[in-house]
């Protein structure tokens, strides 16, 4: 499935390309739209520690072509396609090299985060990397976690940046707010936690009162707009993306590209059931 030429007529709205000139292509076409980017090279729970130190590889290529490309991209990365399912040493240490490198090119690398199986792993990895590395790491925090306030509290204390968005993974109740509305408001509560005392947040969303509530609120505290970001998924609301631009803030993308696809897909299909129409549409008409 994810090496079908039929594959790439669905995908394409969500994933720059299968090979790495795609996606800086699609890098240095928003950024002449004043759009920053973070490139993912698609990957995750990889199978073995050689496997994770190929997609290391990969990414150390991906910065060397964001250099030579001038732009201040930065690379979004996941602990389970570098290792963390095997050895936390192996997985620090990888990631370790891709931040060595992007804090010499004046980049960052951003550390998703995935289930929350992994969040104490994924955080004590972000936390000794700042230590080392300081700004050229940032942590993501899910505002369906509960643990997620906390979480961010101790990530401002130690002014480690953090990407906020609500949480792409399915989740017990026991650990996360089952209901919307809640994760919702979780995300407002943590986002002004942020935007007071955090060191260069994103705030990660494509929802209108997120933003809405977003600009509200640093507009009443005369919060400048170079102090956070806006961050949205590559093809997801490119009205309000563009909008923002228009109204002076920073936007930065995240565009992922290769070939395994699947998981990242799947993931946008459920966050919105029209996109599975949207498909369906397409592969009628092929
Ligand atoms: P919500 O799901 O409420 O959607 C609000 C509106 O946005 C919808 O009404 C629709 O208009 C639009 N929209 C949202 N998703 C869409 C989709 N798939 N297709 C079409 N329209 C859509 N998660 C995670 O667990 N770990 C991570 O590291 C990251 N990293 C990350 C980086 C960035 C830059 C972003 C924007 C998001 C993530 N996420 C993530 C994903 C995040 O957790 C969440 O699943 C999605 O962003 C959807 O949530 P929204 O905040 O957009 O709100």
């Amino acid at each position: 499935m994810e090496n079908s030429s039929l594959s790439r007529k669905f995908t394409s709205r969500f994933i720059a390309g299968q090979k790495l000139e795609e996606g800086i292509q699609v890098m240095t076409k928003l950024r002449r739209e004043n759009i920053d980017t973070s490139l993912d090279f698609l990957g995750e729970n990889v199978t073995s520690l050689d496997e994770a130190a190929a997609s290391r590889d990969s990414y150390l290529k991906v910065l060397a072509a964001i250099r030579a490309a001038g732009v201040p991209a930065t690379v979004s990365v996941k602990p389970t396609q570098l290792g963390l399912d095997f050895s936390v040493d192996a997985c620090r240490n990888n990631i370790a090299q891709l931040v060595e490198q992007a804090a010499a090119m004046n980049s960052r690398v951003e550390i998703d985060m995935e289930s929350s199986e992994y969040t104490d792993r994924t955080l004590d990895i972000v936390c000794a990397l700042f230590e080392r590395f300081h700004g050229s790491v940032r942590a993501v925090i899910q505002a369906y976690l509960y643990r997620s306030e906390a979480d961010i509290r101790r990530l401002n204390a130690l002014t480690v940046p953090v990407r906020l968005c609500k949480g792409a993974y399915r989740e017990l109740a026991d650990v996360a707010f089952p209901a919307k509305n809640e994760v919702d408001a979780n995300y407002v509560k943590l986002m002004k936690l942020l935007l007071d005392e955090g060191a260069d947040p994103a705030i990660a969303s494509h929802d209108e009162n997120i933003v809405r509530a977003a600009r509200l609120y640093t507009r009443d505290r005369k919060i400048p707009s170079t102090r956070f970001e806006f961050q949205m998924l590559y093809g997801i609301r490119r009205d309000l993306q563009r909008q923002l631009i228009a109204d002076g803030f920073r936007v930065r993308l995240y565009v992922p590209y290769g070939d395994a696809w699947y998981p990242y897909f799947m993931r946008r299909l459920a966050e919105r059931p029209a996109n599975v129409l949207f498909i369906a549409r397409n592969l009628l008409r092929s």
